[in-house]
């Protein structure tokens, strides 16, 4: 994917940091899902008392974009309020496998975006 696609998916998950409600944890997450069609979904993360319940931020994204008809994810960008790179956590990975699995992943921090394939970041995945 070209380098400007990949900032312009970073930014609109910096966008959505701004709605997260992370009231537990204190730790904001955005997303951004690229869908087929070329249009871009955001999602952030949710917290809830009942913590199993809580939402991340590239499930949601993600989430958006196939339930809205998007056939194939093209890629996912993940940031946090932090400066550190956001990789997703094991769940995500494991969603991200069954609902994403040709998407880039990007995520920034101090040396830049970088990108990953679900293929790296699980490898030898479950699968029934
Ligand atoms: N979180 C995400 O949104 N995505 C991830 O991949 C890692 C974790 C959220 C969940 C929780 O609200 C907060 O970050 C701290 O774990």
């Amino acid at each position: 994917m070209l380098a400007e696609k990949a900032l312009e998916l970073i930014n609109e998950a910096r966008e959505a940091l701004k709605f997260s409600r992370p009231v537990y944890s204190g730790f904001r997450v955005g997303a951004a899902a690229l869908g087929s069609s070329g249009q871009i979904y955001r999602g952030c993360n949710f917290e809830n008392p009942s913590l199993m319940m809580s939402l991340c931020a590239e499930k949601l994204a993600i989430l958006k974009a196939l339930s809205e008809g998007e056939e194939d994810i093209k890629a996912v960008a993940i940031v946090s309020d932090s400066k550190d790179y956001c990789l997703p956590c094991g769940s995500c990975r494991q969603f991200i496998f069954e609902f994403a699995p040709v998407a880039d992943i990007y995520t920034d921090g101090k040396e830049g975006i970088k990108k990953y394939s679900i293929f790296e970041l699980l490898p030898e995945a479950f699968r029934p």
